[in-house]
């Protein structure tokens, strides 16, 4: 358990192991799976157990200790070559989230310097991050509200909220944040085809929270906008390049262009393990693709015509131009460009 989270929790570490709330499932079912192998948390990535680009990178970090606790018990003395094809399970566990790339070369950064059973080092590591996480967010949804002039309904798409993240949320802790101050007084929530992470998650989140919340198909955003009832859309991010590029579920660059239509702001809350100074632009980042029975199907039905085929990229891109401010915990940006980008992260 973390000590700062009081919003639910998609990811904890509970006696020696860690339990993961299994978002397919919700909100039918509130159910907690425990991981006690790595494969298995590489393998409940892959699969949506935990989503959402911060919890994917804390999840790997737990999932670090369990690989170190069996390579050490294995081998005291080859445990560090052994546990790199552990981490290159992980990494290859989902592409595009740099949290989890981030999470990961934190993890192997301190791994080569401990001497000795590493559980207990690398353990206090994951729950830094996690910690830090929770911490980054509630800074952001500060940010991120203090950039809402008057009261006003927002949009947002997927689910960037405590279930995406160690906790609180980073588009969601803006609109938790922004509820608490006045200024943001309802959600409209895109249902977010294929998985319905804003059916599922985002609506259980606010109901939840007691935040009012309206479930719109996704093709229903032009006319909400064209009839002045956002002022914001609000998401979070999986990726953002060095010239402020933003890479978020597929459906986000749609909704920029739309804002940008309508005189509709657009805001993108990440924190700073989300930036990716390594990637010039965002068309350089690799987008998921998805199997193409997530789209054929509802909930493992089939419900496309038979004969027919999918296509599913999991992400896609909204250029730097399209966007109004990205916040991080290191501070706003507005207007994202390449030099604004590097002074924020210095
Ligand atoms: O496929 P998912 O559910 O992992 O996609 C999640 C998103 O696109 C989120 O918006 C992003 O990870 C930010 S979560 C704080």
């Amino acid at each position: 358990m973390t000590d700062q989270a009081d919003t639910v929790e998609a990811i904890r570490w509970q006696g020696n192991g860690l339990q993961l709330l299994d978002q397919r499932v919700l909100p039918q079912e509130v159910a907690y799976l425990r991981y006690g192998d790595v494969d298995a948390v590489a393998a409940a990535i892959r699969d949506m157990v935990v989503r959402g680009a911060p919890a994917i990178g804390i999840t790997a970090a737990y999932g670090i200790v369990l690989a170190a606790r069996a390579r050490f018990a294995q081998s005291p003395g080859a445990w560090k070559q052994a546990i790199e094809s552990d981490l290159q399970t992980l990494a290859a566990a989902r592409p595009t989230a740099v949290n989890l790339f981030w999470a990961i070369a934190h993890m192997r950064g301190l791994i080569a310097e401990i001497d000795g059973d590493p559980e207990a080092a690398l353990l206090a590591a994951a729950r830094r991050i996690h910690n830090q996480d929770i911490a980054a967010n509630r800074r952001m949804g500060e940010l991120g509200a203090a950039l809402i002039e008057d009261p006003c309904a927002i949009l947002t798409h997927c689910n960037a909220g405590a279930l995406a993240t160690g906790g609180y949320g980073t588009a969601l802790g803006v609109v938790r944040a922004g509820f608490a101050a006045g200024k943001i007084t309802h959600v409209y929530a895109d249902e977010t085809r294929p998985w319905l992470q804003g059916a599922r998650l985002t609506a259980w989140e606010m109901v939840q929270e007691g935040i009012p919340v309206t479930l719109q198909a996704e093709g229903a955003a032009a006319h909400l906008m064209k009839q002045g009832r956002v002022a914001w859309v609000i998401v979070g991010s999986d990726r953002i390049a060095a010239n402020g590029d933003v890479v978020n579920k597929i459906g986000t660059y749609g909704l920029a262009v739309l804002a940008r239509h309508h005189g509709v702001r657009f805001m993108v809350v990440a924190p700073a393990s989300t930036v990716d100074m390594a990637i010039a632009c965002g068309d350089d980042v690799a987008i998921e693709q998805r199997p193409p029975a997530e789209v054929l199907e509802l909930a493992g039905r089939r419900i496309a015509a038979a004969g027919a085929e999918a296509w599913n990229p999991a992400f896609d891109v909204t250029p730097a131009a399209l966007v109004d401010a990205i916040v991080t915990e290191r501070g706003v940006v507005r207007n994202p460009d390449s030099e604004k980008m590097r002074a924020m992260m210095g």
